[in-house]
């Protein structure tokens, strides 16, 4: 936090260059950050009195909820499982998918009579509150970082909570939607300092972007 510099922290590649995009719509820009062959980490306009930094997505919230980001955008799948004390303010609507629970066809039987599954994911948290929580069954979770889908396939797991965004990765590999745990987009958060401190810059900028959306 700053006194006199509002902070954003954005989730690295895609989320990043479309919500500059949409930034630049509503009159905040940064051009150092344009430069695509720049080594700097941290971007500012001294204009604005903006400072722009590119992080990690699960370390978004983390930079928010410690107040070294006053403002953080970053996908609701990662606000869900880092689970930080920060304020979500904003729906941005792109990046827009589905938190699934996929598995073979067959796995909906599991699903159904509550059977103790194995169940791989790269949002632990996420599918343990969905099972323990919303489901009220006990299951095993195995924690991955990537290419999910192999969870099934090669047997670690009977089925998955994974993000399906057009579906083809599982049609791809002969995966199916069981359940649908929850909608998923790209969300703005603030810290709850700055959003006491600095609320009128804040919701200046909510409200600008509220308006373009
Ligand atoms: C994500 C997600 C799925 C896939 C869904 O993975 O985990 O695997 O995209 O998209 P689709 O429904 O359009 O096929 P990502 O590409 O981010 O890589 P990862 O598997 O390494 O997490």
């Amino acid at each position: 936090m700053n006194n006199c510099y509002l902070t954003f922290a954005l989730g690295k590649g895609r989320l990043a260059n479309r919500t500059m995009e949409l930034f630049e719509e509503i009159g905040i820009t940064c051009e150092e950050m344009k430069d695509k062959n720049t080594r700097k980490l941290i971007f500012v306009n001294e204009e604005l009195k903006l400072k722009f930094f590119l992080s990690k997505g699960p370390d978004v919230p983390t930079y928010v909820e410690y107040g070294a980001a006053d403002i953080g955008v970053v996908g609701r799948d990662t606000i869900l499982e880092e689970n930080r004390n920060v304020y979500e303010v904003l729906d941005l609507k792109y990046g827009a998918c589905r938190m699934c629970v996929c598995g073979p066809k067959e796995a909906s039987e599991l699903l159904k009579h509550h059977e103790r599954i194995r169940v791989a994911s790269k949002y632990p948290n996420i599918a343990k509150d969905y099972f323990y929580n919303r489901k009220h069954q006990t299951v095993d979770i195995i924690k991955l970082n990537g290419s999910v889908e192999l969870g099934p396939i090669v047997g670690l797991s009977d089925v998955i909570v994974d993000i399906v965004e057009t579906g083809s990765t599982l049609r791809e590999n002969g995966l199916d939607v069981l359940e649908e745990v929850c909608p998923l987009s790209a969300r703005m958060i603030v810290n709850p300092v700055s959003m006491q401190l600095e609320s009128e810059r804040i919701m200046s900028i909510v409200k600008k972007l509220k308006e373009h959306i």
